[in-house]
């Protein structure tokens, strides 16, 4: 159920990310909605999933939509989960605790990133059974196996390993803004801050925040710059099928791998041990001229068959969205730029009221498409021909 006070304020994801822009500072919102190049890929990603038509059945039985899906062995009360989105802390002040405990509190999934601001150990009983932890490979094999040794004491059940991320990019919008990692703060910066001032008390009780997941690892006593010479020498190379079978050898949980387009990195992935992927384009921040989910979905889900799990996402904004990626072939979607919009827009009540209106938004769908389940989705693709 949605509360009526805030859909009149916040209808739809639309509104909270309208709000929300109005809300964070230059920097932060450049951040945010940026993607790579002349963001093509960002756009497209929007524009191709809402292309998507879905043809109703009107003439069937009555029934109550059941939202419920199963991902790797833990039920889902709808086909969502919170996208790993790094730096949280940045862009929303005390963000992430709050959009874990959401997810929990609705019983769907999230995903904590590895550039989160929060520590893997403090967000994973927030985020309870739904909780998975996302890994980008660090070059160091040491420190690898100490997170993923980490990521199991903590208790979550799987972790999402990202192979999108072989090498820097160049980001023209963080580039102007002076956005690096770890952060500093510029002149320009403190300009932008100044005339944000919810961002700003919210940031000023807490301080800056820090990638509590690696901080611990920075090279001692050598300051912001060493730390950033640290992170550019670790996260960075191809998670090759030997790095990816030595982390799969390593994790005795749940293991999905994230940013798959192709027919032959869904293979391979599944080949070596992988218990699921996610088609992604990485919110269209990597590569420009990438395919979007909505385009490879159907042909990879045709090509590792019913029984694969295969999550997608790039510009869910609604849960008609989320009806159109499972018609596709996901069986569940992480949705990414809509939680810090919700954060940032409504503060500890956004992400809640952000899963309430998409999951009411995911039922009406089903309603009118006259689908009782979501793999009753499947048969509601329209290719354009008649019927
Ligand atoms: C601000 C931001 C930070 C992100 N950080 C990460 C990250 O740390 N790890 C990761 O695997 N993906 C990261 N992503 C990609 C998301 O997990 C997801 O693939 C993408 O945002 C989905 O598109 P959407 O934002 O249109 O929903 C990030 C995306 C954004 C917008």
């Amino acid at each position: 159920m949605t509360d009526p006070r805030l859909d009149r304020r916040f209808p739809d994801a639309a509104a909270m990310e309208a709000a929300a822009l109005r809300r964070m500072p230059g920097f932060v919102r450049d951040y945010v909605e940026g993607g790579i190049g002349p963001e093509d890929a960002a756009a497209r990603n929007i524009a191709e999933l809402r292309a998507v038509r879905l043809m109703p059945r009107y003439l069937v039985a009555d029934s109550v939509p059941d939202t419920k899906v199963t991902v790797a062995g833990a039920v889902w009360s709808a086909p969502f989960a919170v996208a790993p989105l790094g730096l949280g802390g940045l862009i929303w002040p005390g963000c992430e605790p709050v959009i874990a405990r959401a997810t929990a509190a609705a019983g769907i999934g999230h995903v904590l990133s590895t550039y989160a601001t929060t520590a893997m150990e403090t967000i994973a009983p927030l985020a309870g059974p739904g909780g998975w932890f996302q890994l980008y490979p660090p070059a160091d094999p040491g420190m690898e196996a100490d997170m993923i040794a980490r990521a199991r004491a903590a208790g979550y059940p799987g972790i999402m390993v990202t192979v999108d991320i072989p090498g820097a990019t160049r980001r023209r919008r963080d580039m102007r803004s002076g956005l690096v990692v770890p952060p500093r703060i510029g002149p320009r910066m403190l300009a932008e801050i100044a005339v944000r001032p919810a961002w700003a008390f919210g940031m000023a009780g807490r301080g800056i925040p820090d990638f509590e997941n690696f901080s611990r690892y920075y090279p001692r006593g050598g300051g912001l710059d060493a730390a950033a010479e640290f992170l550019g020498r670790m996260m960075t190379g191809h998670i090759t099928p030997d790095r990816l079978a030595r982390i799969r050898a390593a994790w005795p949980g749940k293991l999905i791998v994230k940013g798959v387009l192709s027919v032959a990195d869904a293979d391979l992935a599944l080949s070596l041990g992988a218990d699921g992927i996610v088609v992604s384009n990485h919110g269209g921040r990597q590569l420009d001229a990438a395919p979007t989910a909505p385009q490879v979905l159907p042909g990879i889900r045709a090509r590792l068959g019913e029984g694969a799990l295969i999550l997608a996402d790039g510009g869910v904004r609604s849960g008609l969205d989320m009806a159109r990626m499972v018609a596709l072939g996901a069986d569940a979607v992480l949705v990414g730029r809509p939680f810090l919009h919700a954060a940032a827009a409504l503060g500890a009540r956004g992400p809640g009221h952000l899963i309430a209106v998409l999951r009411a938004e995911l039922e009406t769908a089903m309603v009118q498409l006259g689908c009782a389940r979501l793999t009753d989705l499947r048969g509601c693709f329209w290719r354009g021909e008649d019927g």
